[in-house]
């Protein structure tokens, strides 16, 4: 393990801003990331992983640690089901990939999201109707504070619409160095009902789904609406859906019938943001080198070499601008670092 100094961090967020670190190290496993941790210099670290659900307003004078601890392997399994452990710095997309090539089911609806394994729990990473959460198993971790080591379950974790007690209460308390979830080896639970994955499938005239064919349509769906970072820097969906009362959202049908929303639990419904952006007049707006995504209105763009803080001033000046409109403010679904 090295130690370097002033480091770019530009290759280390997908939204390709270039804030420097002033101090960097890369762990690749549990104790090297100890000995990181026992360094007095890395004191109050700043975690990364696969840096895609930051942005980087300032440059950091945290010290850094990147979290690139790799390997998959199976711990249990059974004539049903499988336990699969991933260490944190393995691409979320590729265990996805892996898992469809040993024809494990349930995180074909999760292809494609950026990021790592070990971030994923984090912010319960979801699309097309599945959630981290819907198979986890158990994750391991280490406490920044004494190095020493844990195994949290489902329930420890607390975990929410795209939230965690990692989000809260244990944010900077530890690094997860590795997920377990429970994948299934047959009868798998083909989900199609979310979004446009049925309309994709009949498309293709497939009428018997396979976890690959579902996880070829997400692919599909996503390439055709959400720009790769390595060609146009992004972070995904910008912001959260808001979570808003029926009151409120009675009020806007009214006016808007054709409003996305979505029952969330008791009295309270989940819109679209995307929406929202879009009827605000800024789907597509550009602004010098940052935007909102002419496919997704949700999704905040670097279209060269913007600033965190160029990036983070459009961005507020979309939350100012759909409150105005709407009475609603959206929160960042991303960690903004300033
Ligand atoms: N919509 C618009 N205009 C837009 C975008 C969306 O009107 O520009 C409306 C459409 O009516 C659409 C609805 O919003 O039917 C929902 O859009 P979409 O299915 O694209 O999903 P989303 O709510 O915008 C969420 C996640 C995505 C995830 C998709 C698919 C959040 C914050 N985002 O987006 O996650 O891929 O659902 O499941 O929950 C991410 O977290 O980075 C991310 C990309």
């Amino acid at each position: 393990m090295t130690v370097l100094e002033n480091v770019s961090l530009k290759e280390f967020n997908t939204f390709g801003v270039d804030a420097k670190a002033s101090l960097f190290a890369s762990v690749k496993n549990q104790l090297e990331l100890k000995e990181v941790l026992k360094d007095p210099r890395f004191k109050n670290p700043f975690l990364i992983g696969g840096g895609s659900n930051l942005l980087f307003v300032n440059s950091i004078s945290r010290p850094v640690i990147h979290i690139n601890i790799g390997g998959i392997k199976i711990i249990d399994e059974n004539d049903d089901s499988v336990i699969v452990s991933a260490g944190a710095g393995i691409k979320w997309h590729d265990l996805v990939l892996w898992a469809l090539k040993n024809n494990y089911g349930g995180i074909e609806n999760l292809a494609l999201i950026p990021g790592n394994t070990g971030t994923a729990p984090i912010q319960n990473i979801g699309a097309y109707g599945v959630e981290l959460k819907d198979v986890f198993y158990n994750l391991i971790a280490v406490s920044i504070d004494d190095c020493s080591t844990h195994i949290f379950d489902e329930n420890d974790c607390e975990f929410g619409y795209r939230d965690s007690k990692f989000k809260n209460e244990w944010s900077h308390q530890y690094v997860i160095t590795s997920v377990r979830l429970m994948l299934q080896k047959n009868n798998h639970f083909i989900n199609t009902q979310y979004g446009a994955i049925e309309k994709t499938l009949i498309k293709k005239n497939i009428s018997n789904p396979s976890i690959q064919d579902v996880a070829d349509a997400v692919i599909e769906i996503r390439n055709n609406k959400l720009p790769n970072p390595k060609e146009l820097g992004n972070s995904g969906s910008f912001f959260k859906n808001p979570i808003v009362s029926k009151e409120k959202t009675d009020k806007l049908l009214l006016e808007h019938p054709n409003l996305p929303h979505y029952e969330f639990t008791g009295n309270f419904y989940k819109i679209s943001a995307g929406w929202l952006i879009e009827k605000s007049g800024l789907k597509g707006l550009r602004e010098g080198n940052v935007g909102m995504h002419a496919q997704q209105a949700l999704v905040l763009v670097n279209y060269g070499n913007a600033t965190g803080k160029e990036l983070w001033k459009f961005a507020q000046k979309v939350q100012q601008t759909v409150a105005q409109k709407f009475g609603i403010t959206l929160d960042p679904e991303v960690n903004i670092i300033e």
